[in-house]
């Protein structure tokens, strides 16, 4: 079985991408150092398994730690998902994810060389795309200037691999720019973890159903769209995890010296009030939300054009919205206790 690195890989969609992944007959090892993660996730995935996946805690800026991972596996393949992602944290320490994202994947990639590991898929985020001028944004949308550190870093990421594979190096590399992952495992073994009040809309939603939060807040109903909320394209885990998969196969079969971008969307967007209402369906949950100001920093409306992704990896998104938010509440349910 092929072994494919992932770091990072005891988060979010790290977790799903590990359950695909030995779907597809590879064999995944994680790296995490549990800064954004809890040990809880790898019982969940085990579960999912039926066996236990090697996970190894190391911080990928430990470039000595992650040399002794390359030096007990034969990797024939990596998965970068090891960053810090809180926007509004990035504001306020900006030093942390400069270093910690650009840092980590510099190292990586260092490592890679050194022990002739060459694929390498790289998470990456429509966060690059600003608010666009045109919509769907197509991969070949301008980048606008980042929001927020955090974006920054993912720009800055993107144009290291993009300058990495100029230079000449035998490497293959997808960067994917994830829209709005959201929803957890049908069997909710795993799902996201917010640590602290949650920055993303999903959930602050569950929690706010579960009675976590007393209510949520709707940033602005305004702005130029269908009901003047704010507009995301919402991609389902699973999906997003699928696509990795996808993107390992696909550079197996490229020429050394290679580099693409792909868009991992739905090709729908949907506002937050859609959202809302569909969650209030699928839950038979009332909540309880009201409509404040805008916020800062919030981009208007984005989703995908995904014709590159469908035609290219011969991958499509499967699960509608309203999957997403039954297992996101799924989730949600099973971290409150209320279901096994
Ligand atoms: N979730 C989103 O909304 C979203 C959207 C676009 C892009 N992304 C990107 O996808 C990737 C994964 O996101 P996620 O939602 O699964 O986040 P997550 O925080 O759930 O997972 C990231 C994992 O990386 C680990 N980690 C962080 N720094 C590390 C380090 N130095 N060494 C080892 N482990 C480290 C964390 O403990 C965590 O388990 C990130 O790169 C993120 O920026 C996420």
């Amino acid at each position: 079985m092929k072994k494919i690195l992932i770091t990072g890989g005891a988060g979010y969609i790290g977790s799903h991408t590990a359950v695909a992944l030995i779907n597809a007959g590879f064999e995944p090892v994680i790296i995490d150092n549990f800064s954004n993660s809890e040990k809880s996730a790898l019982a969940g995935l085990n579960k999912i398994c039926g066996r236990e996946i090697t996970c190894y805690e190391v911080d990928c800026l430990d470039r000595s730690g992650v040399e002794k991972v390359f030096l007990e596996n034969d990797f024939s393949g990596v998965i970068h998902f090891a960053a810090s992602k809180a926007v509004g944290e990035s504001t306020r320490l900006p030093l942390k994810y400069y270093a910690n994202n650009i840092d980590s994947l510099l190292i990586l990639l260092e490592t890679m060389s050194k022990f002739g590991v060459k694929d390498i898929v790289f998470s990456s985020s429509c966060t690059v795309y600003g608010q666009p001028k045109e919509l769907p944004v197509t991969e070949s949308t301008p980048r606008q200037d980042a929001e927020s550190p955090y974006g920054n870093t993912k720009k800055i990421c993107e144009d290291i691999l993009r300058d990495f594979i100029l230079s000449g190096v035998d490497s293959r590399i997808v960067a994917l720019r994830y829209f709005n992952p959201v929803g957890a495992h049908p069997s909710s073994e795993i799902g996201e973890l917010p640590i602290g009040v949650p920055a993303n809309l999903i959930p602050f939603v569950t929690q706010t159903a579960a009675g976590i939060r007393e209510k949520i807040t709707v940033f602005g109903n305004d702005y130029d769209t269908t009901d003047g909320t704010c507009v995301r394209d919402y991609i389902h885990v699973m999906d997003l995890a699928d696509a990795h998969v996808k993107a390992l196969a696909y550079l197996s079969v490229q020429k050394l010296n290679f580099y693409d971008i792909f868009n991992v969307g739905t090709g729908r967007g949907n506002t937050v009030l859609e959202v809302i209402q569909t969650f209030e369906k699928v839950s038979g949950q009332k909540l309880n939300y009201e409509i404040g100001p805008r916020r800062s920093g919030d981009i208007e409306k984005v989703w995908a054009n995904t014709d590159k992704i469908n035609k290219v990896l011969g991958w499509e998104a499967k699960y509608s919205l309203e999957d997403s938010l039954r297992d996101s509440w799924n989730w949600q349910m099973k971290l409150s206790g209320k279901k096994n």
